[in-house]
């Protein structure tokens, strides 16, 4: 994908037991179209090293990272999203008068408020309504399922899920130890009703499975925000317990999201985890005994984009012809919080 490329226990929720799935009437939400944006800005490893004390070697081995997209000051988080949310709908064949709802998961908004989903809904000319959702690199998770909520209680029939974050700015630009991990960018999908029946027999969010635990909000954080006088904050990482709990957890919830429809880990098509680090992929995908082909991994070319990661992952599978009909899709997230979580979709 080129530079400014537009392509194609506690908390628990789960979607799938709120619709009776035996019922040939049940509303299903559809994935019905995949965008993304990239920032123009390509930065390499070694351009990296030339500012801070760091080479390639040491971020490819530690993190399987290349290269990062980074944002000027125009793109902002709205601005990104919205050119994701309109090659999402491009890619649906739909227009923004299809839409009831924007749904933008960002930990770095334009604005504390109105909600940058807002300001993403007024560019796009959609009616209805739109806010943001806050839950870091699990971010676009929790808004796939709030999108399959709405769809299923009949409150919206298209809902634009994006995933929109500009980390650059959140970023200490002098601690090597985070700052080389993270990228720009915004994905976005459409998410609309079905009735099941016909072409879309089988098709939709099959289940969402969403967690958090507060008392872990320490080890991955940021230590300001707009509401704190002349702070707004840089990211804290405690990389190796961040590790540790990112495996387990994106494992389990991957399991539980199995059980819940059952089904096994060979009926997976794609796996499409959180984009954070190579080790807590292939950890993950050794743990679940998973063939490396049936995982989307886009970190070497994205690093870290937070929860822009996922439905750009998404997005550069679909560009690349991987997706098809009748597969079976599993996202998995962790991020801040902690939370962590996971939707099982049928394309
Ligand atoms: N370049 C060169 N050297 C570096 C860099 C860098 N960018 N960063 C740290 N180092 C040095 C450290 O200073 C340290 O040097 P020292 O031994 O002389 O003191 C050495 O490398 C080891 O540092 P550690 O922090 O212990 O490095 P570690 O092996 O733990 O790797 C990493 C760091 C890659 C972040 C690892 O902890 C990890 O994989 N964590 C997973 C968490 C993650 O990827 N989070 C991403 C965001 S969170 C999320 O999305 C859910």
């Amino acid at each position: 994908m080129h530079p400014g490329a537009e392509t194609a226990g506690l908390t628990l929720l789960r979607a799938a037991e709120a619709m009776p799935r035996s019922s040939a009437a049940a509303v299903r939400a559809v994935l019905a179209g995949i965008g993304s944006y990239l920032p123009e800005t390509l930065v390499t490893n070694d351009d990296l090293s030339r500012t801070v004390e760091t080479s390639d070697a040491w971020i490819r081995e530690r993190t399987g990272i290349r290269q990062r997209y980074l944002a000027k000051p125009h793109e902002t988080c709205a601005f990104m999203a919205t050119r994701a949310a309109e090659a999402a709908l491009r890619d649906a064949g739909a227009s923004a008068s299809d839409v009831d709802a924007v749904i933008l998961a960002t930990a770095t908004p334009d604005q504390a408020f109105p909600a940058t989903a807002v300001r993403v809904q007024a560019a796009l000319g959609v009616r209805g309504f739109g806010f943001d959702l806050s839950a870091a690199c699990s971010g676009f998770v929790y808004a796939v399922s709030m999108a399959d909520a709405l769809i299923k209680s009949g409150q919206a029939r298209a809902v634009l899920v994006i995933g929109s974050e500009v980390y650059s700015r959140i970023l200490n630009w002098q601690d090597r130890g985070t700052c080389v991990l993270f990228g720009d960018g915004a994905g976005a999908v459409l998410l609309r009703a079905s009735d099941g029946s016909g072409a879309d027999a089988g098709r939709g969010v099959l289940s969402t499975h969403l967690h958090s635990d507060g008392a872990l909000g320490d080890i991955l954080y940021v230590d300001g925000a707009v509401g704190q006088p002349d702070h707004p904050g840089h990211l804290i990482m405690n990389g190796k317990e961040v590790f540790r709990h990112a495996v387990t957890r994106m494992s389990e919830t991957v399991d539980e999201a199995l059980a819940a429809n059952g089904l096994d880990r060979t009926a997976i098509d794609w796996l499409v985890p959180h984009q954070a680090n190579m080790r807590i992929v292939d950890a993950i995908g050794k743990r679940l005994n998973l063939d490396d082909k049936k995982v989307v991994v886009t970190l070497d070319r994205h690093a870290n984009t937070s929860a822009a990661s996922i439905p750009l992952a998404l997005s550069v599978a679909h560009a690349e012809g991987r997706l098809h009909q009748g597969q079976l899709v599993l996202l998995a997230a962790l991020g801040g919080g902690l939370t962590w979580g996971s939707a099982l979709i049928r394309l």
